[in-house]
């Protein structure tokens, strides 16, 4: 059976389990523990588990007035929602391989938005990484209600230029692969 629960002060173990589980789904280099911690301390960190063991994360926040800069190349209108809106942000998904297409993605999802209305979120957003594998986020997204706004080529090429890390999905340095802001209105 799958169980899903808030991730609230994990052992070592289970922080070292959740890095990895970013970094082998979404390129090793990507992220780092400081990331991981920053998040148990800051915002919502929701795992699945099976007998105990991690197959799935997703990382929501509630965002300030002031956090809109990374959005940015999606237009520059996004900034006016940062004055009009409480957001709220999916930062990131990921589910063990073996465990992809089950709908696991979607409940860890369903969490996601419940805490971020209970925080008084009225807008989430969420970028939907374009890998070319054969899961990707854009489909939770559509099924949880979200549009797709804009489609930016090239999103992380800055980032990774940055950054460097090893991307599974264009497997080339800098990073060539595209992203789709998709926005959740009227939470
Ligand atoms: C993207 C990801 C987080 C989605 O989680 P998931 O648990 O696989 O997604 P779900 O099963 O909840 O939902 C996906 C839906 O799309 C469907 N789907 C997924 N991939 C599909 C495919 N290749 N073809 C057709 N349908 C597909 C699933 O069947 C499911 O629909 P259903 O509820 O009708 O069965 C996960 O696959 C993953 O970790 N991928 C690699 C890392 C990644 O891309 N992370 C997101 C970064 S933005």
């Amino acid at each position: 059976m799958i169980t899903y629960k808030q991730i609230i002060s994990p052992s070592e173990d289970l922080k070292s389990t959740i890095l990895k589980l970013l970094n082998v789904t979404q390129g090793d280099g990507l992220f780092e523990m400081n990331y991981v911690e920053r998040k148990l301390a800051n915002d919502y960190v929701a795992g699945a588990f099976k007998n105990d063991q991690l197959i799935g994360v997703g990382i929501a926040r509630s965002m300030g007035p002031n956090d809109f800069e990374y959005y940015l190349p999606f237009g520059l209108e996004i900034r006016l929602w940062f004055q009009k809106y409480q957001m709220g942000s999916f930062d990131t998904l990921a589910i063990e391989d073996a465990y992809r297409g089950q709908g696991i993605g979607q409940e860890i999802s369903r969490m996601r938005l419940k805490w971020l209305k209970e925080k008084g979120c009225n807008r989430v957003i969420g970028v939907s990484w374009v890998s070319g594998l054969a899961h990707t986020s854009n489909r939770v997204f559509e099924k949880m209600g979200f549009k797709a706004f804009k489609k930016v080529d090239h999103f992380y090429r800055e980032t990774s230029l940055k950054h460097p890390f090893d991307c599974p999905g264009c497997k080339v340095h800098p990073c060539s692969c595209a992203a789709i802001l998709y926005v959740y209105e009227n939470l």
